[in-house]
């Protein structure tokens, strides 16, 4: 189905044409002034300016020649040359009841499908998931599902970091605790593996900050795990069975994450999957002269004459001989390029990493790679504290993703006995409902916001029933829920929409918009044209309810019908719509 925009825009086209101007000029929008009407162009303007004459009388002249059309009820000049339209209220229910019978509500697949890759979350090994992969988690999902919901070939991967230093570190902190495990045995083989892992993921917990910050003190510490994240990667076999042990032992607690955040991913590969094409990659870099010696480093030089800033070399092989970050993620596009064939990267990365990325994809083109304008940085800012601060604890440390699941859960618990919400269901139920609630409120706090802009968590404004928030939203579902459910218990159908209410054609309008917004949201790689829409919509149905608030006690059967009919669609719409946002709608509250 085609919406209203598109439909005039077709309409109007052909009178722009005739007047020997681009048809592009006939582009029609939603009306920034709707009491003059529902819908605008103002092509009329630049149209008259480039035959020399009078806009107005352009604009008069294409919508004489619309005179009779039944779309339109009304048609008006305004200002210097801006063309009204306002749509008749057959085109309006017509338009309604093609929404409501249509189950994907008015979206429609992109012409050109493509195969597009999504890497994001991208947790470290070993390492507790924190904030700041909240965000990549939850805007890559969404565009993860807006691909796919527009028809795009998606594969997601996870893209585990798991080959750099940190596993060093974990490496020789382990040696230090547990000396006589097999696995430092210079002489260790597959047959003297444990089943039994040698730490758990609180040991990982512990280990690795203490390590860390070790490291930043003792030069002596950090060489032995260079050389030790050296060795790994060089094939030591002790070392690559505790690599596999710690992925384990992370695998648990990572999967647990994701699964509460109902996020999943078609690749579980992490940066050592890719350690094979290493060697071959770095050999045919040397070769092609593309990488070259510097101070016993070999390096990859991606700076341009036109660069505003600095852009340094990629660091391709370190003096010890490791691979680097930007290594594994050069060598994941040979294999993405072989296995997956992308016609488009999106990288959901935190924007502190943009020279990160413009390197790689710079070394990528030169080394010949992939093309540089197939891989995108989709960078985002930070969730910050009150203080303006990244987001951390109260004795300073970053927030683990899990302890802020949990927290969410628990005020969305309190935020619904405090509303009376969900009295009536089972304590396992009411927990299941405040789990949605919870991560409802975290999805929709961060993709409401522009990805760029950084945000305060407010975890109050979060979980609050009113206001532009998740639980919010699911609110208004649930109450359409009970409206129709109620409905069906007393045997009440629904009949076609009728367009009576200034509420209803409101309501109308904003579902014909859907489709545009996610169109809107998929190009520009931002989901908060969705939210925003979708939160429109959840407006325009509670003013709609608050102007026919007695549904199921409406006499006349057509009209109760009609406005039940246009519930369902308003459900089917905000169900889809925040399904793209990765959030559920329960089934009571
Ligand atoms: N593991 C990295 C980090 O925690 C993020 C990985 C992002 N993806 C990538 N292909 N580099 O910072």
């Amino acid at each position: 189905m085609i919406d209203f925009a598109t439909q005039l825009t077709h309409l109007l086209g052909p009178q722009f044409s005739k007047e020997g101007l681009d048809p592009n000029l006939a582009e029609v929008r939603r009306s920034a002034r709707p009491d003059l009407g529902d819908f605008q162009c103002n092509g009329a303007l630049a149209g008259a300016k480039q035959k020399g004459e009078n806009p107005r009388a352009l604009a008069d002249r294409i919508l004489e020649a619309l005179r009779g059309e039944t779309m339109l009820r009304e048609t008006s000049v305004a200002g210097p040359g801006f063309i009204n339209l306002a749509l008749s209220e057959t085109a309006l229910a017509e338009q309604a009841n093609r929404l409501a019978s249509d189950p994907q509500s008015g979206l429609t697949p992109v012409p050109r499908p493509l195969r597009v890759l999504v890497d994001f979350a991208g947790p470290n090994v070993a390492k507790p998931m924190h904030v700041g992969h909240l965000r990549a988690t939850v805007i890559g999902d969404s565009l993860q599902r807006i691909g796919r919901a527009l028809g795009h070939h998606v594969t997601s991967d996870a893209h585990f970091g798991d080959w750099g230093l940190q596993i060093g570190l974990l490496i020789i902190s382990l040696e230090d605790e547990q000396p006589d495990l097999p696995y430092f045995k210079p002489d260790y083989n597959e047959s003297m593996w444990l089943e039994t892992p040698p730490v758990t993921m609180e040991d990982l917990d512990r280990m690795y900050p203490a390590a860390s910050a070790r490291m930043k003190e003792d030069e002596a510490y950090k060489e032995r795990a260079r050389k030790a994240t050296a060795e790994l990667q060089k094939g030591r076999p002790g070392y690559l069975a505790l690599h596999k042990h710690f992925w384990k032992v992370s695998q648990v607690a990572l999967e647990r994450e994701f699964t509460a955040l109902n996020i999943h991913f078609d690749l579980w590969k992490g940066e050592s999957d890719v350690n094979y094409l290493i060697q071959d990659l770095v050999k045919q870099c040397k070769e092609k002269g593309v990488a070259v010696p510097d101070q016993g480093a070999l390096v990859i030089q991606v700076a341009r004459p036109e660069d505003k800033k600095e852009v340094p070399p990629l660091l391709l092989v370190s003096s010890e001989g490791s691979a680097m970050y930007g290594t594994t993620d050069l060598a994941t596009i040979v294999e993405r390029e072989r296995e997956v064939r992308p016609e488009l990267y999106l990288y959901v990365v935190d924007q502190r990493q943009s020279l990160h990325f413009t390197q790689v994809f710079r070394a990528a083109e030169k080394a010949g790679v992939s093309e540089e304008s197939r891989l995108e940085h989709i960078g985002f800012g930070t969730m910050n504290g009150t203080d303006g601060k990244p987001f951390k604890t109260r004795s300073g440390g970053v927030i683990k993703l899990h302890d802020l699941i949990t927290s969410c859960t628990e005020r969305a618990m309190l935020k619904m006995q405090e509303g009376g919400y969900g009295q009536e269901l089972s304590d396992q139920d009411r927990q299941t409902t405040a789990r949605l609630v919870g991560t409802a409120a975290l999805k929709f706090a961060d993709l409401s916001n522009y990805r760029l802009t950084d945000y305060v968590f407010d975890l109050d404004r979060f979980t609050s029933f009113e206001g532009k928030t998740g639980p919010y939203l699911q609110f208004q579902g649930v109450r359409i829920k009970a409206l129709l459910r109620k409905a069906s218990e007393q045997g009440l159908s629904e009949a076609p929409i009728q367009v009576l209410l200034p509420e209803e054609k409101a309501l109308v309008l904003t579902l014909d918009g859907f489709n545009a917004a996610v169109h809107l949201a998929f190009e520009k790689r931002a989901p908060h044209f969705v939210a925003e829409h979708v939160y429109g919509l959840a407006q325009a149905f509670s003013t709609f309810y608050v102007a026919s608030p007695k549904i199921l006690d409406e006499k006349d059967e057509a009209v109760r019908g009609s406005r039940l009919r246009l519930a369902r669609a308003v459900l089917t719409q905000l169900e889809l719509g925040l399904g793209l946002l990765g959030i559920q709608i329960p089934e009571r509250m």
